[in-house]
C-alpha cells in the first residue's frame, strides 16, 4: 500500500486557508484520490475538546507555554487516532494548520523557546512531518479585517493585537524560506479563484499530479 500524502495549510488570520483547503480536497477527490480534510487545533474527538479551551476566552487565558502543551496534547491524539492510520491506509490528509502554527503563534508570537517546541515536536510528530506545507501570506491588516468580519466566538488569538500578528507573519515567512523543500509560499491576497489556481499548480507540481 502506498502511503498517503500529508499536506498542511499554514498562515496568519483571515488568509482564506480553510476555504482553499476545502477546494483542494474537492479537486483531489475528483481525481479519485481518497482524502480526509481535518484541522488543528482539533481533528479528533479529544483534540476538538481541547480546541474549545484554546480558541475561546480572554487573550491571556493561557500562558504561551500552557498553550504549547495543550496544542501538542491535541496533536498527539490527532496523529494517533486519525492522521497516522489514514496515511498508512493510503489516504491523503489535508490539514488546516499544524506544527508550524505552534512555532509561529506560541514561539515567535508568544515567546516560547524554539528549543522547547522542537523537543516536543520531535517526540510527538517525529518523522510524520507534512510532505507539503502551503504557507498563505498576506498583509496583516487585511487578514485581521477579514477575520474579524466572520467568527467572533473563536477569536481568542485574533484579539492579540497587531504587533503579535506581524511577528506571526514574519515567522511564517521565515519558515517558508528556511524549509523550501517542504514549504511553498502562496500569495493569499488575490481573488478566491486566483489563490485556488496557485494552490493547485503548487500541489500538482510538488506532488507530481496531472495539472
Ligand atoms: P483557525 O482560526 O485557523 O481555526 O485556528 C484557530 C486558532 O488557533 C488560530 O488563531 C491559530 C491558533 N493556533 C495556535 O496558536 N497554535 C497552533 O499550534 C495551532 C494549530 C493553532
Amino acid at each position: 500500500m502506498t502511503r498517503g500524502r500529508f499536506i498542511t495549510f499554514e498562515g496568519g488570520e483571515g488568509a482564506g486557508k480553510s476555504t482553499q483547503a476545502r477546494l483542494l480536497v474537492e479537486r483531489l477527490q475528483a481525481l479519485g484520490i481518497s482524502v480526509v480534510l481535518t484541522r488543528e487545533p482539533g481533528g479528533s474527538e479529544g483534540a476538538e475538546a481541547l480546541r474549545s479551551l484554546l480558541v475561546i476566552g480572554d487573550a491571556d487565558r493561557w500562558t504561551p507555554t500552557a498553550e504549547t502543551l495543550l496544542m501538542y496534547a491535541g496533536r498527539s491524539d490527532h496523529l494517533t487516532r486519525l492522521i497516522r492510520p489514514a496515511l498508512e491506509a493510503g489516504t491523503w490528509i489535508v490539514c488546516d494548520r499544524f506544527s508550524d502554527s505552534t512555532r509561529a503563534y506560541q514561539g515567535a508570537g508568544g515567546g516560547v523557546s524554539p528549543a522547547f517546541i522542537e523537543a516536543i515536536e520531535d517526540e510527538v510528530v517525529g518523522s510524520d512531518k507534512p510532505d507539503l506545507t502551503l504557507v498563505f501570506d498576506m498583509p496583516v491588516e487585511i487578514g485581521l479585517e477579514r477575520a474579524f468580519g466572520r467568527d467572533m466566538f473563536e477569536a481568542r488569538f485574533e484579539s492579540k493585537g497587531l504587533a503579535f500578528h506581524q511577528r506571526l507573519r514574519d515567522a511564517f515567512l521565515a519558515i517558508a524560506r528556511d524549509e523550501p523543500g517542504r514549504c511553498a509560499l502562496i500569495d493569499a491576497s488575490g481573488t478566491l479563484d486566483e489563490v485556488a489556481a496557485q494552490v493547485w499548480s503548487t500541489v500538482a507540481e510538488r506532488l507530481d499530479l496531472e495539472p
